[in-house]
């Protein structure tokens, strides 16, 4: 992936931090970033060594082993937090567009994600001030018995490109909150915006070494999972690579939290408000270009309005305005990288193959103003079956398909007929019927009558091979906090060394 090792174009390079100064690579290593619009190599940033690698996860480990950090009270780390929330909220634009920039998303949906993030800040600088250990209620005589949580120590946080800043703070803010250090590997596709943001956290106030970023793709991200002094490793990506990265991490013991793929159903009923099904599926797959790791992808349809159903999103689909990702009028943007884009027209051939029926979609538009761009369009198949590999495998891009399903317990059956369990949609207006299928479903987060609605209060994560652990709300504390118990004895006289009780 490297592209040069000197600055031979005009394209701006971004240095990583690490112990709180701005490094290139010590073999001065770079690669691009590669806006998916227009194709235009805008950026560079290093390719990280080894010994780079070593270097931040050695400052990461000192910040918590000894820094100033080590000494912080909840207060101190709440209040740095709140000033990384600040300076989130008035660079906004700036954060928003950089990552548009990366990877081709609207920016009529990450210009409110961006701001948004701020709040997820503050959340968690209430977190590290709120009680998290327990007294226990205990029967042993003279035993005073309590716990507290500490922090796990150096972090590893490494992140994708679909939505690479909020996936990131889902990490760092609990990670912070609670006193660990980090070291950040993000996506290649998009590492700029991480880097930017990093800056910001060192304005905020953050001391040398607790933040940490390394920037190169699949073999950077190797190192820093690998690495000995790092304590937790926070991932969210592919399956495949999540499942690397618990071996690694089995290796040594060290803790791991995995944010996976998915292949969610969106189960439409006749009861339904169809007019609002139809909606929430089509932003449930076609927002982000279908680039979420929560995208509804497989659409379960009722068979007494599978017709009419699939005929409806067929034609709004068609409809959807491809463009400028800046342009706060386009509906769908690009896939982030070509080798996305030859993903999903592999995966378009695939189920053609495989005797789908395609409605609509299935091609690169021909528009000459979209012809620099990755764009595909948005794509939707009916008369799928769940045996096709295209209702099995996770497609990441702008692809829906459209199964038939007889009645509630079919709609079940096939729901969970997958290896993923991340999410699931229902659409219905019988209050009971919403209730017995949010029960039903195998998924991490069951929507109804919504559809990928997420807050920092709310825990995430999947079932199945979709992950391992929750981001967000208090459940994320749990991620980052290892439980100390503490047994005090209040007046016990030992008499007897070998017999504990007496
Ligand atoms: P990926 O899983 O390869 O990359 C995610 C992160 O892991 C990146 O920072 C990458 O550099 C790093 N990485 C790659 N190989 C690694 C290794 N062996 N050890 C440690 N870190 C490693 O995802 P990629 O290649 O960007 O996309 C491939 C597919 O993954 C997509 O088509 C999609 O199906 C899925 N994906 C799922 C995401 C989700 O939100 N669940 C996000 C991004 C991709
Ligand atoms: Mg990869």
């Amino acid at each position: 992936m490297t592209d040069s090792n000197t600055a031979t174009n005009d394209s701006e390079f971004y240095t990583m931090l690490i112990d709180g100064d701005w490094r290139a690579a010590t073999d001065g290593a770079t690669f691009s970033s590669i806006n998916p619009y227009d194709g235009r190599a805008w950026a560079r940033v290093p390719v990280a060594t080894d010994a780079d690698v070593d270097a931040a996860v050695t400052a990461a480990r000192r910040a918590f082993d000894t820094g100033p950090w080590s000494q912080f009270t909840p207060l101190q780390r709440a209040t740095l937090l709140r000033n990384f929330g600040d300076l989130i909220r008035s660079n906004a634009d700036e954060l928003a567009r950089i990552q548009v920039l990366e990877n081709g998303k609207l920016i009529r949906e990450v210009a409110g994600q961006t701001v948004a993030l701020a709040n997820h800040c503050y959340f968690f600088a209430g977190v590290a001030e709120s009680p998290t250990g327990e007294t226990l209620a205990s029967s042993v005589p003279n035993m005073q018995v309590f716990t507290v949580r500490e922090p796990i120590g150096v972090v590893a946080a490494i992140t994708p490109w679909n939505s690479p800043l909020a996936l990131l703070l889902w990490k760092m803010c609990p990670a912070l909150a609670v006193g660990n250090t980090m070291v950040i590997k993000p996506s290649e596709i998009t590492p700029v915006s991480t880097l930017v943001l990093a800056h910001l956290a060192q304005e905020a106030g953050f001391p040398d070494g607790v933040i940490n970023v390394v920037t190169g793709a699949g073999p950077t991200g190797a190192a820093v999972a690998g690495h000995p002094d790092v304590d937790k490793i926070a991932f969210t990506g592919s399956t495949a690579v999540g499942k690397k990265i618990a071996v690694t991490a089995a290796e040594r013991l060290a803790r791991v939290s995995l944010e996976l793929g998915g292949k969610s159903p969106n189960i439409v009923f006749p009861d339904a408000d169809l007019p609002n099904a139809i909606n929430g599926v089509i932003s449930g797959i076609f927002a982000a270009t279908g680039q979420t790791c929560m995208a509804g992808s497989r659409v379960l349809v009722h068979e007494d309005i599978y017709d009419e159903f699939s005929a409806a999103l067929s034609e709004r689909t068609a409809r959807i305005k491809l463009g400028d990702p800046l342009d706060p009028d386009t509906e769908m943007g690009t896939v982030a990288c070509q080798s996305q884009l030859d993903k999903v027209l592999h995966y378009i051939d695939v189920a053609k193959q495989d005797g789908a029926h395609l409605a609509t979609g299935g091609a690169r538009p021909t528009s000459p103003e979209l012809s620099k761009g990755l764009f595909v369009e948005p794509t939707v198949f009916t008369d799928v079956t769940n045996d096709m590999r295209i209702a099995r495998e996770e497609v990441f891009g702008p692809v829906a398909v459209v199964i038939k399903f007889t009645d509630e317990d079919d709609a079940v059956r096939i729901a969970n007929d997958t290896s993923f369990g991340l999410a699931a949609g229902v659409w219905t207006r019988d209050v009971a019927r919403a209730h017995r299928m949010a029960k039903r479903l195998r998924a991490g987060n069951v929507w109804i009558n919504n559809y990928r609605k997420t807050n920092y209060v709310a825990p995430f994560g999947g079932f199945k091979e979709s992950g391992l652990g929750r981001e967000n709300g208090f459940h994320a504390i749990e991620e980052y906090t290892e439980v100390k118990t503490v047994w005090i004895d209040t007046g016990n006289v030992i008499s007897d060394p070998f017999n504990p009780r007496a």
